[in-house]
């Protein structure tokens, strides 16, 4: 029995790159990539799901919506869709605390920083590189942990360090943390909560 995953997405998509390069590597072999869900209807990660043969959908927040309205379409996508698990790889919305209670321990997202720095509400994309270059850290990283109905706050799954070099920019520093941390973690613990809950199936 495999469990079977929803990746939620809003831009780029290199993490979600990263699981499908894994995927073909075999190295999700408890995960089936079922789905990719952006609210974004521009992100290039839809193009990348199209390629990898995922089939995606778009679940937008209109302007003015309230999220409770556009969580309720997301929920009717991810069951109409036999969803176990969310992977969020740079999803940026935070979800409620009733979505997030229908899916306990069964949500995994990645952060860029080494939480408990450098997260929560505000911290996102090349903000959190901007903050830790203001700050001044010497070292900073990645973080992939559950959601819970705290930002950035649930359970710490795996978190790898990164140096911060003289002369680094957010874009040369967020390129880093993805390439040694992020797009080397997020396979990793996919696989091991995969693996963890195609065992209660
Ligand atoms: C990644 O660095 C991810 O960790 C971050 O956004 C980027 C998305 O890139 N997520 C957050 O900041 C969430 N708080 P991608 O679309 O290329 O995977």
């Amino acid at each position: 029995m495999t469990t079977r995953i929803a990746v939620l997405v809003s831009g780029g998509g290199t993490n979600l790159q990263a699981l499908i390069d894994a995927r073909n590597r075999g190295e999700l072999p408890h995960g089936e990539l079922a789905l990719v869900v952006s609210n974004n209807k521009d992100a290039y990660a839809l193009e990348r799901a199209v390629k990898a043969g995922i089939p995606t959908a778009v679940c937008l927040r209109e302007k003015g919506e309230d999220r409770e309205v556009f969580e309720a379409r997301l929920a009717a996508i991810l069951q109409a869709n036999d969803i176990d698990m969310l992977i969020l790889a740079g999803f940026m919305a935070i979800l409620s605390s009733i979505f997030v209670s229908r899916y306990p321990d069964r949500i995994i997202n990645v952060h860029p920083s080494l939480i408990p720095s450098f997260c929560g509400e505000g911290f996102y994309g090349l903000r959190v590189h901007r903050a830790a270059l203001d700050y001044g850290v010497k070292v900073t990283g990645a973080t992939v942990h559950f959601v819970n109905e705290i930002p950035d706050g649930g359970r710490i799954i795996c978190q790898k360090a990164v140096d911060i070099l003289p002369g680094d920019t957010p874009e040369t520093l967020q390129r880093r943390v993805m390439e040694q941390a992020e797009w080397v973690l997020l396979p990793r613990a996919a696989e091991l909560v995969a693996q963890q809950l195609a065992g209660r199936k």
